[in-house]
């Protein structure tokens, strides 16, 4: 059988109505601007990608030389093809809207450019989180405002790994499909057709280390995982935790798992990015047939207040996501 490059995919997706030709533009780019990015962790310490840049972003994280170089390589990928209003990042202080000497198009850009920065210099997975909301008819600037829309609005949203096979995932809104970078072509293909989420599960993936300060409903569900064939499940359960979202969540597509990040008594708002990581994964989760909440409501449904702000996140197989919610009610 012979498997279709993203190109193709795109095209189909097109020619049925569900893209236009600069939002096809707009994924192809950035699946190229991931390649590079591949290219850069492949050479590893070698690359210039290891280390602290000595820089803080935003929200008072140490950038590493790698958070810094993704950054670059997706801006410079996205800044002339005239069909973004603006494009935001983690790790930038505001949104960039497109330069003046080029056209200006329909698409707002959102991204995680290195998703698991702590990861980066021991040699695990690490990636690139993206999200792509249409900017509002009439909006005369490209400013903060015009990208707080609920994730439900996201017309695309897709993530790489860079492991030890370089992997694309992405959704459009119907269905999510994965595609494998081939190192000889150097083109990605694909090799997960809608990909769908066992609803039940025995696998957890949380930080374990901030157990002493979640909230009862967190710790309750845990407890009851750890309890084990013993406990009200009546089930053992596995844990695995990366650290790097992409690899976690991807694990969770490929045979199901609940993924969790909740708030606790120190991230009282959370830990990872509504804008970059929460509403692209959760995007991508549903469209695979799983949930993903902040505990009480779907991601997807959460009116943003600012850009950078943080949430809790609770996703993955949809039975246990439900458990976990129905404690919080
Ligand atoms: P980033 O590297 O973009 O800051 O994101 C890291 C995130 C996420 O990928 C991961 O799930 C989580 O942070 C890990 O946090 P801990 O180190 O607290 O486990
Ligand atoms: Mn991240
Ligand atoms: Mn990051």
């Amino acid at each position: 059988m012979r498997r279709p490059a993203l190109t193709q995919f795109l095209i189909e997706r097109q020619r049925a109505g569900r893209i236009n030709a600069d939002l096809r533009l707009l994924i192809e780019t950035i699946a190229r601007a991931c390649k590079a990015i591949s290219t850069r962790v492949n050479k590893g310490p070698l690359g210039g990608g290891y280390g602290s840049a000595g820089t803080e972003n935003v929200q008072g994280e140490m950038q590493k030389n790698l958070d810094v170089l993704s950054n670059e390589i997706l801006l410079e990928a996205n800044e002339w093809g005239g069909n973004l209003a603006a494009l935001v990042s983690e790790e930038m202080d505001d949104p960039r809207p497109t330069p003046t000497n080029y056209p200006r198009g329909e698409y707002l850009l959102l991204f995680d450019p290195l998703d698991g920065s702590s990861n980066i210099d021991v040699n695990i997975s690490v990636g690139t989180i993206f999200s792509v909301l249409r900017c509002p008819k009439g909006a005369s600037q490209a400013d903060e405002k015009v990208f707080l829309q609920p994730g439900r609005r996201q017309v695309a949203a897709g993530f790489a790994v860079y492991g030890p096979t370089t992997l694309l995932v992405i959704t459009v809104g119907d269905g999510t499909y994965g595609f494998t970078l081939d190192r000889e072509t150097f083109t990605f293909v694909l090799t997960q057709e809608k990909i769908l989420i066992p609803e039940d599960t025995a696998e957890f993936a949380i930080n374990t280390s901030n157990m002493r300060r979640w909230e009862p409903p967190v710790k309750r569900y845990i407890d009851e995982c750890l309890a084990g064939t013993e406990g009200p499940r009546g089930k053992d359960f596995n844990m695995r935790w990366v650290a790097s979202m992409v690899a976690d969540v991807y694990r969770v597509l490929s045979r199901g798992g609940i993924f969790m990040y909740p708030r606790d008594s120190k991230n009282k708002e959370g830990r990872l990015r509504l804008m970059y990581e929460a509403n692209p994964m959760a995007f991508i989760v549903e469209q695979a047939g799983g949930a993903a909440t902040d505990g009480r409501t779907p991601i997807l449904d959460l009116q943003p207040q600012k850009l950078h702000q943080r949430v809790a996140v609770v996703l993955g197989s949809r039975n246990e996501v439900e458990r976990v919610t129905s404690y919080h009610a």
